[in-house]
């Protein structure tokens, strides 16, 4: 399998985000974020690792890009720090945050690389977690802002824009479970910082669609395949309600379908916080969705567990194929994912926006050995492959990520990228995968 055999409009890339890798935390006036109060809270990272170094790509931009550049990888997705830009979450706009961006999206363009923006990758200002964050619905106008500065200032150079990442993670894991940023807990968060987010995405694709008429504009959602343990009908409906959560709860709404509540009866929960004339505004006019797929999922009946009387059994005690998350590696699931997606009425285009491993780097004489991540790499994309010939509808895929970076609450230890960082000396180091990548895209 050659990457020309994909045609040449597909297109391909690598991913990354302004939080797990920028640094410069307070750097140019930025304000804090979420993420770097979060993070300043004893035990809630790995190692109690934090974000205000990371890979330091806020002064190194030019080096990665280089090695993006040889590497031969034409498109890169990357994401603009909200506090970087209006440090206050609202009001005054910081010119150096501007300038930042602008000299990032320069020196894509100048070598010869395509920009693909993130709006929103975690990173709230801290200053709106204050005030409520996604569970006041004053976010949504915040937020609309931040999109408007954004369209107006970097338009004329972005063809690709996605409006939020993974809202399904940052709500969940950052408002029910407080694994992530800000750490608050329970449905009661949950349910407004769901239905805000969704406002939010369908509001931030209308602004863009309209101060960038010729950019295609779109939303990234996390998704795995899921399957039950049994196929009893305990496990099944199980199954079937870990799908509706996780895979339908922000996409479904987007696409005019409203919440999936017949699969998930607490979903009436969100009521609550919807106004008349939400069912219009939750819709969001899509020209793609990105697709990020890692794993599967495995689902039992569990008595319980509230509200969705279902559990994950652990990837560990059903295979020896895991990575450094503990995420089963299952190549079909991005296919399975694919189909699903390519099935909703309502969506021109899908790309694969996320898609990748961590593994333990194996290193000799200087040379990052990672043959599980190529390994890994080469049978997700034989999927996405199979996909597309079957005429599912995917244009796009991008490897997570191009730097070992700050994977959130796991902190440094979980190693994504095709490109080693020395956390001392911030040397970058092409690991074998990055080089095989490169080599794939150049058809050698
Ligand atoms: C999803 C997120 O978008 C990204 O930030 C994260 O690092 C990867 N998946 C891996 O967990």
């Amino acid at each position: 399998m050659q990457a020309s055999s994909f045609g040449e409009k597909f297109s391909w890339g690598v991913s990354s985000a302004a939080c797990q890798t920028e640094g410069a935390y307070l750097d140019d006036g930025k304000g804090p974020s979420i993420w770097d109060t979060f993070t300043d809270r004893k035990g809630k990272i790995c190692n109690n690792d934090h974000a205000r170094v990371a890979c330091n790509f806020y002064h190194l931009y030019p080096e990665d890009l280089s090695i993006i550049r040889q590497l031969n990888i034409p498109n890169f997705r990357f994401s603009l720090a909200w506090s970087r830009i209006i440090p206050g979450g609202t009001g005054a706009v910081n010119p150096m945050g501007l300038d930042y961006y602008d000299r990032l999206i320069d020196n894509c363009l100048e070598k010869g690389i395509d920009p693909w923006v993130t709006l929103y990758h975690w990173d709230l200002p801290q200053a709106l977690e204050l005030k409520g964050g996604w569970t006041n619905r004053d976010v949504v106008s915040w937020f609309s802002d931040y999109v408007s500065v954004c369209a107006k200032r970097f338009g004329d150079r972005v063809g690709h824009w996605m409006v939020m990442n993974e809202p399904m993670v940052f709500t969940g894991a950052g408002y029910f479970l407080g694994v992530h940023a800000p750490g608050r807990r329970g449905v009661r968060n949950f349910f407004p910082a769901v239905h805000h987010s969704v406002l939010a995405m369908a509001e931030g694709a209308r602004i863009l669609k309209s101060a960038c008429p010729d950019a295609e504009v779109g939303s990234t959602f996390s998704c795995s395949m899921i399957e039950p343990q049994t196929t009893s009908r305990w496990d099944t409906a199980a199954a079937n309600r870990v799908d509706a959560l996780l895979n339908r709860l922000f996409i479904e709404p987007a696409l005019g379908m409203g919440y999936p509540v017949k699969d998930v009866p607490v979903l009436r929960k969100l009521e609550k916080y919807m106004l008349p004339g939400d069912d219009q505004k939750m819709i969001a006019n899509l020209d793609f969705a990105g697709v990020q797929n890692y794993t599967r999922e495995i689902v039992s009946f569990s008595l319980f567990t509230p509200y969705v009387h279902a559990r994950l059994v652990d990837a560990k005690r059903r295979t020896k194929d895991i990575t450094e998350m503990n995420w089963e590696v299952y190549p079909p699931s991005i296919y399975h994912m694919l189909k699903k997606f390519d099935a909703y009425p309502g969506i021109p285009k899908l790309y694969v926006t996320e898609n990748g491993a961590a593994f333990k780097d194996v290193e000799t004489a200087g040379r990052v050995h990672d043959e599980r991540r190529i390994n890994y790499l080469k049978d997700y994309i034989a999927q996405v492959f199979k996909a597309k010939q079957e005429g599912c509808k995917v244009e796009g895929y991008f490897v997570w990520t191009l730097t070992d970076n700050f994977e959130w609450a796991e902190g440094y230890r979980p190693k994504f990228g095709i490109v080693k960082v020395d956390p001392e000396t911030q040397r970058r180091t092409v690991k074998d995968s990055g080089r095989w990548y490169g080599d794939f895209l150049s058809g050698r």
